[in-house]
């Protein structure tokens, strides 16, 4: 039997102590799929008494994860702290630095330093591995990286965070708040540490551009990404959707356009006979187009201790075999450098709810301003008051417009919606929400 690998974990939390579970429940039939022991030597995390629901005695513990990823003692040094910046990024580079192995799951270190990171593999001669960072439990990063490797990535869009996708989805079938779907995800361990990451749309920005750059082989560029999270997603927005025939989903897309490629992640409606809008829970998917194979959709769960523990051990397993890839599937240096489609050039249809005033000619003026900047309207439709709004004087009533466009322009919606507010024709925020056919 060869050498053993021998591991230093950095991070016991969620997804770190379900590694260690991982390794030692499967520790025969992981020895013999690699070839060779996976020993785990070493941990690191910020408070050495906490109880974790694992075994910790017979490792070494490091108050310092940089100091763990320089020990001699260590081969492969798995990096699950999180955050772009901090300990986390500079173990991974000292790990990298001292040519070894670094496995991570953290894809807010990738999007800000994915290709430094890769370089410095390269320049060392070691191996960086990231499937856990997007997707979970989902392979997408070797499909694209290995198995989607003959082809011309056309398109690759997805639901990349399972927070997101748990609430929208609780919201929609039990009728739950936001606010009481966003603590049952952190409480299963779905959310991140500030998981204002995962609502806003960071966290799968993040994701999405490490995707890019391994789909498209181009630089990874997340402050190019246009980003919209859930958080004013209203229930009168679900439960319109659910009466046109759509679901709402956060959607990170990224896209071959003539001026560049476009990278966009927003909330979404889907026809819900599509198989994306039947994607449920903390379930992500992500669908890429490529010229010789056709469509492809990958599914599974995409958060969680478990789901991503799988991820991060089949890159270990990686490791123990000696196996080499490109980082970001090509050499860095052959990386194109990443070329911005403008999101305002976007075409597609929308979704927009107004808060009109119930008065003479309000809702000409809106029909007017949608007229002028040449949106055809699908439908529109007045409703009774908003959701939420208390009986007033005739004169002062308040009705719900739900706009439907058909393919219009970003920058034609969002000129008209400034009209219309200047005008005075409408009270409070305009909803917007993009509608992608598929
Ligand atoms: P977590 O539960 O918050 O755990 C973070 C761990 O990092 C904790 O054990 C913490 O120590 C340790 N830590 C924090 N600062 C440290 C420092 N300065 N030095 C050493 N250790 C430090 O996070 P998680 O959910 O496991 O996520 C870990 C990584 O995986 C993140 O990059 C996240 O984005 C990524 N990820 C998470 C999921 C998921 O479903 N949770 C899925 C995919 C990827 P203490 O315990 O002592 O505080
Ligand atoms: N917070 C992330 C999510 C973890 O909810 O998808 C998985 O990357």
């Amino acid at each position: 039997m060869d050498q053993p690998l021998r591991l230093g974990l950095a991070g016991l939390g969620t997804v770190g102590t379900s590694v260690i579970r991982l390794l030692r429940e499967h520790e025969e039939a992981l020895t013999e799929r690699a070839g060779r022991p996976l020993r785990l030597v070493a941990v690191s995390a910020r408070d050495q008494t906490k109880d974790r629901g694992v075994a910790l005695d017979d490792l070494e513990w490091f108050s310092d994860a940089e100091a763990l990823a320089r020990s001699a003692n260590v081969d492969c040094v798995v990096e699950l702290i999180g955050g772009e910046d901090g300990v986390a990024r500079s173990s991974a580079m000292a790990a990298l630095a001292a040519g070894k192995s670094l496995v991570t799951a953290n894809k807010a270190l990738l999007a800000a330093h994915g290709v430094e990171l890769a370089a410095a593999a390269e320049a060392n001669g070691a191996m960086l591995s990231f499937e856990a960072a997007v997707g979970g439990g989902i392979p997408i990063v070797k499909s694209l990286r290995e198995a989607l490797a003959g082809n011309r990535v056309t398109k690759l869009f997805g639901i990349l965070n399972g927070t997101c996708n748990y609430i929208l989805t609780r919201m929609e079938s039990e009728g739950l708040t936001f606010e009481e779907c966003l603590a049952e995800a952190q409480a299963l361990g779905y959310a991140e540490a500030d998981p204002t990451f995962d609502v806003e749309g960071l966290d799968t920005a993040h994701k999405l551009a490490v995707l890019t750059a391994l789909a498209f082989g181009v630089t990874i560029d997340k402050e190019s990404i246009f980003v919209e999270g859930i958080s004013s997603i209203a229930p009168e927005d679900i439960a319109a959707a659910d009466e046109l025939g759509y679901r709402i989903k956060l959607l990170g897309v990224a896209q071959e356009t003539e001026t560049g490629i476009e990278q966009r992640v927003h909330p979404t409606m889907l026809p819900k006979d599509s198989n994306v809008a039947r994607i449920a829970g903390v379930t992500n998917a992500v669908a890429v187009e490529g010229d010789f194979v056709g469509s492809v959709v990958l599914s599974g769960p995409g958060a969680g201790g478990d789901a991503t523990a799988s991820a991060v051990v089949s890159d270990i397993v990686d490791c123990a075999r000696g196996f080499r890839a490109p980082p970001l599937g090509k050499p860095v240096a052959n990386l194109r450098p990443y070329q911005r489609a403008r999101m305002r050039a976007h075409s597609g249809g929308y979704y927009l709810r107004l808060t009109v005033p119930d008065r003479v000619g309000a809702f000409a003026a809106i029909a007017r301003a949608m007229a002028d900047q040449s949106i055809s309207l699908d439908s529109i439709v007045q409703r009774n008051r908003p959701a939420g709004a208390a009986p007033r004087r005739r004169s002062e009533e308040l009705r719900a417009v739900t706009i439907i466009t058909h393919d219009t322009t970003e920058q034609a919606v969002r000129d008209a919606l400034r009209r219309i507010e200047a005008e005075g024709d409408i009270v409070g925020q305009p909803q917007m929400i993009r509608i992608e056919a598929l």
